[in-house]
């Protein structure tokens, strides 16, 4: 298939790129600053606050996969929040409102979204139909949710895959998390209770390819492994792999918001979420087991 990537240049994109090319799918990036890159793909342009898109990129265009967002990780300043769910709620617009005008006759449009859509407990087990939170990163995935949704009254396939903690040496929430343990300086944060959904970047490559050749696959489905992991337990398995000493005491809770301000929401939440929707679908994980996933990480 010819699949345009939204966000191909991050690091769930250019994971997924590799291997849907190694699918023999043709891959196509939309991005803001396109040029050059490792995996010889072609990138369009687009820019989305000036809603302005370079329409060749949907040339005999058969799926989309959404991926594009301003990072949760800088700084929560009012600018950064509302970059953080203009660039996912307009971006998506944008893809609806070009496919719709040039009537591209998608086969899939296939949507990120995160397990941070959900409320926190550190009791309960979130599954599909469960409702969501209240607090930002909630609404931000119920908003992006939405205009993902806008495709099926196109009559075009859709799914959202409400993707987890993705465990990658290369970036998001792993490498921050080991620094410090590397230092001699982790500990787990807050209570060390709250529920991480973990999932290796290979795995969750492999459940977007899965969504998209996969015809049965609609709606949505937590892209999580199969057991997720307390703060506490994932801290300590970091060590173990990295062959560091945990010391020091647990970080406070109030000592993470004054550093972090409201931005201590993405450390502070608890979404265990289940995989056994993406699992029933016929997804089978390459990695199941937290350390498993780690050694893979750090000593391969
Ligand atoms: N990594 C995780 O643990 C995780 C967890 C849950 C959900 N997700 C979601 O999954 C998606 C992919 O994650 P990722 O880790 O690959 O993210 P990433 O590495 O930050 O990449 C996202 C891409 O989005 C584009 N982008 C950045 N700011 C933008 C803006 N203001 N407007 C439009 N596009 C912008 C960038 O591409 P260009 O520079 O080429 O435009 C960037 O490469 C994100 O939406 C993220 O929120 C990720």
């Amino acid at each position: 298939m010819i699949v345009l990537l939204s966000g191909g240049s991050g690091l769930v994109g250019t994971a997924l790129s590799a291997q849907l090319q190694a699918q023999g799918h043709e891959v196509r990036w939309l991005s803001r600053s396109p040029g050059k890159n490792d995996l010889d793909i072609q990138e369009y342009a687009w820019n989305v606050e000036s809603g302005k898109i370079d329409e060749a990129a949907f040339a005999d265009l058969e799926a989309i996969i959404n991926l594009a967002g301003a990072p949760i990780s800088d700084r929560w300043t009012p600018q950064h929040k509302s970059a953080i769910l203009r660039s996912r709620v307009d971006g998506t617009r944008l893809l609806f409102n070009t496919v719709q005008k040039l009537k591209t006759p998608l086969k899939a449009f296939i949507s990120a979204s995160a397990v941070g859509y959900y409320p926190n407990s550190f009791e309960q087990e979130f599954t599909e139909e469960d409702p969501p939170g209240s607090d930002f990163l909630s609404l931000v995935c119920q908003k992006w949710e939405q205009e993902a949704e806008n495709f099926q009254e196109l009559n075009i396939r859709t799914a959202i895959l409400r993707v987890g903690i993705v465990l990658s040496e290369k970036g998001g929430a792993l490498p921050k998390m080991a620094m410090p343990v590397k230092l001699g300086l982790g500990a787990p944060l807050a209570s060390g209770k709250q529920w991480m959904p973990w999932v290796h970047l290979q795995d969750l490559a492999a459940m977007f390819v899965h969504a998209l050749e996969n015809e049965k696959i609609k709606g949505v489905y937590n892209a999580v492994g199969p057991y997720n992991a307390t703060n506490a337990e994932l801290t300590s398995a970091i060590a173990k792999v990295l062959k560091r000493p945990l010391l020091l005491p647990k970080v406070p809770a109030f000592a993470l918001k004054l550093l972090l301000g409201e931005m201590a929401e993405t450390v502070l939440a608890s979404n265990k979420a289940s995989s056994a929707k993406i699992q029933k679908s016929g997804f089978r994980h390459e990695f199941q087991d937290l350390s498993q996933a780690l050694t893979a990480i750090y000593h391969n």
